[in-house]
């Protein structure tokens, strides 16, 4: 099958709304990452993949193949990756929230380490490690207070977020971290925000990691890893001019402008620019209703399948893949009852007509994987390419 097309005929026999990836892309924007990032970092940089972003078992299991780290946020999601092959010491996992079975988990699995929120999670982690006689290693996330130019909603590095340890009190904490038996001081972990386009962003961010190493090695402190977390963005607009975001760039601004010391490894977090535009929703037009000003595409996927457009105001291009007519203006609606069950308004569609299948694209990374049961709807299944050869 083609690269970047729909395989519409299998389409018609399965049931909407459903997701569909295309597997062929997945694997040229992993070889994209896996070309650029050892092009700038050499064996020191190192990819993790964001699970949160599409924990879609497939998916997963391609991810581990191109031999990816995973980055977790739940003892859910360790198991997942674990079972999807990923190796156990590629495996970092954060969260303000860690419950002590999921830290029990990390520890069983020896994943590489954890991305520590607090000193009293600190403390927690020491004591279940000492009470299976093991040492955890433990990085710490510092909220570096650089803002990200993105919706509000997914900006997690500004002092007002609930995310990480002050910059204040970096030093303190790796300081208690020395007293404690059963945690080892490995690395320190950031993460300003997600859907960044302005890699002005990530110099900002790199300029801050500059000065607290600085500030670090000035009492001997030394630090083994950098973890920069993750946040590129991809270009929503134009999914089939932009399939696959400019990791050329990304990887360069972090060779320029972080001073990477001899030995240090530089970890990413990557979600959203893995997945997001080998995915696409795949619907149905139930009904196109004339009202008074407009004309209402209705179609059988709704907020439940894809939160983001009513959650963040996002967009997604809506492609119609059964028509080739003249262009009409639709606001594409879903059938939940909400007001805010709305993917885009006054957009220019090929003519829909009842049967037709709409494509809603970009929607690899926090598509699936956000989807609710509200309205006691079934959940959209995921299909890779090959389920349909
Ligand atoms: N690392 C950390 C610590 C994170 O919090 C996140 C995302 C990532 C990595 C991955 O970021 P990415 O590369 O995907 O930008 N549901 C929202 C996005 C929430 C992102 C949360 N954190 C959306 O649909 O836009």
């Amino acid at each position: 099958m083609k690269d970047g097309s729909f395989p519409i005929e299998q389409f018609r026999t399965t049931k909407t709304p459903f997701y569909y990836y295309d597997t062929a892309l997945l694997r040229r924007t992993l070889d994209t990452i896996k070309t650029e990032a050892t092009r700038c970092g050499g064996g020191n940089y190192h990819v993790h993949y964001a699970v949160k972003a599409n924990a879609n078992r497939k998916i997963l299991r391609i991810i581990s193949a191109a031999g990816l780290g995973a980055d977790c946020v739940s003892g859910g999601e360790i198991k997942a990756c674990l079972d999807a092959g990923f190796s156990p010491d590629k495996i970092v996992y954060a969260g303000v929230g860690k419950s002590d079975w999921e830290i029990n988990l990390g520890l069983d699995a020896d994943i590489a380490y954890f991305n520590v929120e607090s000193i009293p999670e600190l403390e927690v982690i020491d004591q279940l490690a000492g009470e299976k006689e093991k040492v955890a290693r433990v990085s710490f996330r510092i909220n570096p207070d650089v803002g990200a130019h993105t919706h509000a909603n997914i900006t997690t590095g500004l002092a007002e977020n609930k995310f990480g340890i002050a910059m204040a009190d970096m030093k303190k904490v790796i300081d208690i971290a020395a007293t404690l038996k059963h945690v080892e001081f490995v690395g320190l972990h950031f993460h300003i925000g997600s859907q960044i386009l302005d890699m002005g962003d990530f110099v900002a961010l790199c300029n801050r990691i500059n000065e607290l190493q600085d500030e670090l090695e000035r009492h001997q402190i030394r630090v083994k890893n950098i973890n920069v977390g993750g946040g590129l963005g991809i270009d929503y607009q134009h999914p089939n001019e932009v399939p696959v975001p400019n990791f050329a760039d990304y990887f360069q601004t972090y060779r320029k402008h972080l001073n990477l010391r001899p030995d240090q490894q530089l970890h990413f977090e990557l979600g959203r620019a893995v997945v997001g535009q080998c995915g696409s929703l795949i619907t149905r037009v139930l009904y196109i209703k004339q009202a008074t000003y407009k004309q209402f595409a209705i179609v059988d996927a709704g907020m439940t399948d894809l939160i983001r457009p009513a959650l963040y105001q996002a967009f997604h291009f809506i492609e119609n893949l059964s028509s080739d007519e003249h262009k009409e203006t639709y606001d594409v609606v879903g059938p939940i009852c909400e007001s805010s069950d709305v993917f885009v308004k006054a957009f220019d569609i090929n003519r829909c007509h009842r049967g037709d299948f709409l494509a809603l694209r970009s929607a690899g990374a926090y598509g699936e994987i956000m989807a609710s049961r509200y309205n006691c709807r079934e959940l959209p299944v995921g299909y890779i390419t090959e389920d349909f050869e």
